[in-house]
């Protein structure tokens, strides 16, 4: 049963659970006519303490196109956040005026501490280097519309392992899946925690490989995830400077991979992916883009329980 449940990490939530998220969603992206309007008369609030594009956007589009309202913030300073004002008193306050509550917070565990204070379901959207489920989501939706599945997968992850967010959700949700390995692409500064290794890949006995060179292995992936290194979190700017052009994927290593790896970014890319491997049909980030939209659609009509 999703309704009323908060999404803050998708460890709480259930395999059958997830599959039920992507089942309604996948229906939605055929149809998303369809589904206009089952959510009229409810409230998103929107609150947005860290800078988003597509998260916030698509939230507030999916809960437009499911006919609801949205309201809230993209710039804390524009509230009374400004004036000191504690997050429990902030979502205190927008508990009595929303029905669900979307929230990117730089500071890991938010979500879960405000999720104490409120009655209405509360999204993580994303708190500091933690988690992001709700890309996870969008990844394993983009991944089941092509693939057709979600096991027996070899998954390259490509960039900034460290701190990139949606890379510690979508290994800890993909391993739930039989079959699947990881190959993790890093520079040495910029390796999976260690929690994620012990955790989860070892834990659960899944193969997994590091790597520093993407042409070393891009040949044995069935996707290849990519990310940006993550300047918002470093301590010092000679280190990102240094680290920022790791990796660039273009056409070249493009050609080294299988005719059916998929490429996936959470976005947004700074100089990770070169302009020219758009327009390659393995390329498939700005149809992940909308797909966010949709699974967020799905994810707020269960947690509102609107038919
Ligand atoms: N993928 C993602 O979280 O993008 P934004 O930071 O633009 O929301």
């Amino acid at each position: 049963m999703l309704k009323g449940k908060n999404l803050i990490d998708l460890d709480e939530f259930t395999t059958d659970e997830i599959d039920e998220i992507i089942q309604l969603s996948q229906k939605i992206a055929r149809n998303p006519d369809e589904y206009h309007g089952i959510a009229k008369g409810k409230i998103l609030a929107a609150l947005f303490y860290e800078p988003s594009t597509r998260t916030r956007l698509s939230f507030e589009a999916a809960m437009l196109r499911l006919g609801g309202q949205v309201i809230g913030f993209s710039n804390p300073s524009a509230s009374s956040v400004s004036k000191g004002e504690s997050l429990s008193d902030t979502l205190r306050t927008v508990n009595a005026y929303a029905d669900i509550i979307a929230m990117r917070h730089p500071k890991e565990g938010a979500p879960r501490v405000g999720a104490k204070y409120i009655d209405i379901p509360i999204i993580n959207a994303g708190d500091g280097g933690h988690q992001h489920p709700t890309q996870t989501l969008t990844d394993i939706l983009t991944i089941t519309s092509v693939k057709k599945r979600l096991s027996g997968l070899t998954i390259g992850l490509c960039g900034d392992l460290k701190f990139g967010r949606t890379v510690h959700s979508l290994i800890k949700t993909l391993s739930r899946y039989p079959e699947n390995k990881f190959i993790l692409v890093s520079p040495q500064e910029l390796k999976i925690p260690q929690y994620i290794k012990s955790q989860v890949l070892q834990k659960k006995n899944i193969e997994f490989a590091e790597a520093e060179k993407l042409e070393d292995v891009i040949q044995d992936m069935d996707i290849l995830y990519m990310t940006r290194v993550q300047r918002e979190r470093f301590f010092n700017e000679e280190d990102y400077i240094r680290l920022k052009d790791s990796y660039i994927l273009d056409k070249q290593k493009m050609s080294l991979a299988k005719d059916d790896m998929i490429v996936l970014h959470p976005l947004p890319r700074v100089n990770e992916i070169a302009y020219e491997v758009d327009e390659d049909s393995r390329a498939l980030y700005f149809d992940q883009v909308k797909y966010g939209m949709y699974v967020r659609m799905g994810l707020m009509a269960k947690l509102l329980g609107v038919k």
